[in-house]
């Protein structure tokens, strides 16, 4: 498949860290030097799926392409109030889409494999103008009064739209199962036969380890995803890293051996958006007229499960 267009919407409310220290034993200059996040959008009283709807509909019109033509949607999130239907169903309704929806949570890096699912369904002849929305409010999942894992975190919704062409050259899914490095459980409601003991918790990470998996993870499958195309790094114009720690996007760097120039972040503005990171950031761009056509962009993303990914796409 080509993207033939990209949009994005940010929640109006911004969270700067200094208002963070205001109610949190935190400060600017611990989350800017650990971190590089200055402030963060955060969900108040939008509703998620107003915001992806606005988010796709600034997609389809930079695409040029009507909701009508449309023949299949990706709707990648990780919570919502909604447990049913999906947030998918949410956003085909307001958005006026009458084609297949599905909702996958594959955490951080959802947008590849949204991009994935789209590039085999397109190969199979089963749809040809796809539709992807990455939403999230990932401020919903924290304890704020948790210091280490608050300050990450920002909202945000990104979409793009994908038609018909020969620009995603490869793509590389990957996953290594423990679900006991970035993790949130809630308990369902109660029944007169759940007698064990349940958990109604917020976000926790060992964010230590998942920096280690996040430099390794990234790199490795950079590198060898690469190579299985026969791109040399030299023909990479950029890499859009999932936004989660400037330090860890340095090290990427650092391992790829890649100048600064092609990493464009935009992590000072936003926090980690989980799955709207990276097409925040692609939108970001685009909109900037940063890329111009033969362009080769690397996505890398990372994240709970632990799972990760990375897509290389002409643009
Ligand atoms: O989407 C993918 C998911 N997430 C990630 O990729 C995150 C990966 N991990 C990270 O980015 C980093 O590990 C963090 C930013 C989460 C933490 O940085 P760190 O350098 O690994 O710090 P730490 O957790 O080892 O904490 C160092 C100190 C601790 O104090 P003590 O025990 O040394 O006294 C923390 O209590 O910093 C303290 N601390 C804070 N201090 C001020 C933790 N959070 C804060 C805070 N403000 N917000």
């Amino acid at each position: 498949m080509k993207i033939l267009g990209t949009g994005s919407a940010l929640p109006e409310r911004v969270v700067t860290n200094d208002e963070l220290s205001t109610f949190l034993d935190t400060s600017d200059a611990w989350i800017t030097t650990r971190t590089g996040i200055k402030k963060r959008h955060v969900i108040s009283n939008e509703q998620i799926d107003d915001l992806a709807v606005l988010s796709a509909r600034r997609a389809l019109e930079d695409a040029g392409v009507d909701v009508s033509e449309i023949d299949y949607f990706i709707c990648s999130n990780v919570v919502t109030e909604h447990v049913t239907p999906g947030l998918s169903c949410i956003i085909s309704w307001k958005l006026g889409l009458h084609c297949p929806c599905i909702d996958i949570n594959c955490a951080c890096p959802g947008f590849i494999f949204a991009l994935d699912i789209a590039e085999n369904r397109y190969r199979a002849g089963m749809a040809k103008k796809i539709l992807i929305v990455c939403a999230e409010e990932t401020t919903r999942m924290c304890d704020w009064n948790d210091r280490s894992t608050c300050v990450l975190f920002g909202d945000g919704t990104a979409a793009v739209v994908l038609g018909e062409g020969d620009n995603i050259k490869g793509i590389r899914l990957d996953c290594q199962p423990d679900p006991h490095k970035i993790w949130l459980e809630r308990t369902l409601l109660p029944t007169p036969y759940i007698t064990k003991e349940e958990v109604n918790g917020a976000l926790e990470m060992r964010g230590r380890e998942v920096f280690r998996f996040a430099v390794n993870a990234s790199t490795t499958e950079v590198d060898s995803l690469l190579k299985e195309l026969g791109i040399s790094k030299n023909q990479v114009s950029y890499y859009l890293v999932h936004q989660a720690n400037l330090r860890i996007i340095d090290a990427i760097k650092e391992y790829l051996h890649e100048p600064d120039e092609k990493f464009p972040t935009n992590i000072y503005d936003h926090g980690n958006s989980s799955s709207a990171s990276c097409p925040i950031l692609l939108d970001e761009c685009n909109r900037k007229g940063l890329f111009k056509p033969g362009d080769i962009l690397v996505f890398s993303a990372f994240g709970a499960g632990l799972l990760s990914a990375v897509a290389v796409l002409e643009w």
